[in-house]
């Protein structure tokens, strides 16, 4: 398996959250990991990442399990996340972010430069700029730029596409297919809006009330009555 995980199972604050979760990502495919509000979408990442171990359950990369792998060395492993919320650097200006980034593989400096990073998500924005100017579309260009600086193999994305307009969308999808093509990366991409995924997932997961309840191709998981119920009527059948 490139990525992705097996049974996972996790409880928070005694609750279950998650319960036998499956999911796997390609190299070069785009996973998308929907679910309506309070899914579980978002703990999974954290299991994913290292954040949260699972009661039960592995996670994989590149058939190594690294269930138990801290999140750092995860991260060396070319595991990159970006989360819900863009969290640009408050007192940074873009090229200082970026220099930032650089320096994030010391003792070596990435191979890649700020002009690299910002070409390859067609950010155009005067390196000057205070990061925390930036609107939400940019701030997720840089925050994706400077991961790409570390030459990931897989890719966790929370609702990138959150806070964004219709053409903002459209451009994200379209960076990303490019990204992936190019660096035959793996990403699994969380949006809870299904009509979105069909644009630019190759397949994806849906989750409901901690569960899986669907998998495959986005068209043939929007017409399976589970997720139907799942999204319309609050509840799975
Ligand atoms: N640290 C925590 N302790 C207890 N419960 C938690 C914790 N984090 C999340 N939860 C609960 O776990 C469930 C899943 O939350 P999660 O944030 O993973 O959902 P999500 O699918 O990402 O939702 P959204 O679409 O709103 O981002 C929710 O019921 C949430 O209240
Ligand atoms: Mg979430």
């Amino acid at each position: 398996m490139f990525f992705g995980c097996k049974s996972v199972s996790l409880s928070l604050g005694g609750r279950l959250i998650l319960s036998n979760v499956e999911l796997m990502a390609k190299r070069g495919e785009i996973m998308g990991l929907v679910g309506p509000n309070g899914a579980g979408k978002t703990s999974l990442f954290e299991v994913l990442c290292g954040r949260y171990a699972p009661d039960e359950g592995q996670v994989i990369l590149k058939d190594e399990d690294i269930t138990r792998t801290p999140f750092h060395r995860r991260a060396q492993m070319g595991l990159g996340r970006t989360y819900q919320s863009p969290v640009v650097p408050a007192s940074l200006t873009v090229e200082e972010t970026f220099r930032a980034a650089r320096k994030s593989h010391l003792p070596f400096l990435s191979r890649h430069d700020a002009e690299w990073a910002a070409r390859m998500v067609n950010l155009n924005i005067h390196p000057e700029t205070p990061a925390a100017a930036l609107g939400a579309f940019d701030r997720r260009k840089l925050l994706l730029a400077c991961l790409m600086m570390r030459e990931p193999k897989v890719l966790l994305m929370d609702e990138p596409a959150s806070g964004l307009i219709n053409s903002e969308i459209d451009e994200l999808d379209i960076i990303l297919r490019e990204l992936v093509d190019e660096y035959a990366i793996g990403v699994v991409l969380i949006e809870h809006r299904l009509e979105l995924l069909s644009a630019v997932a190759d397949a994806c997961v849906v989750l409901d009330l901690g569960e899986v309840i669907a998998h495959g191709t986005p068209a043939h998981v929007f017409d399976d009555p589970r997720v139907n119920a799942a999204y319309f009527e609050g509840a799975s059948v």
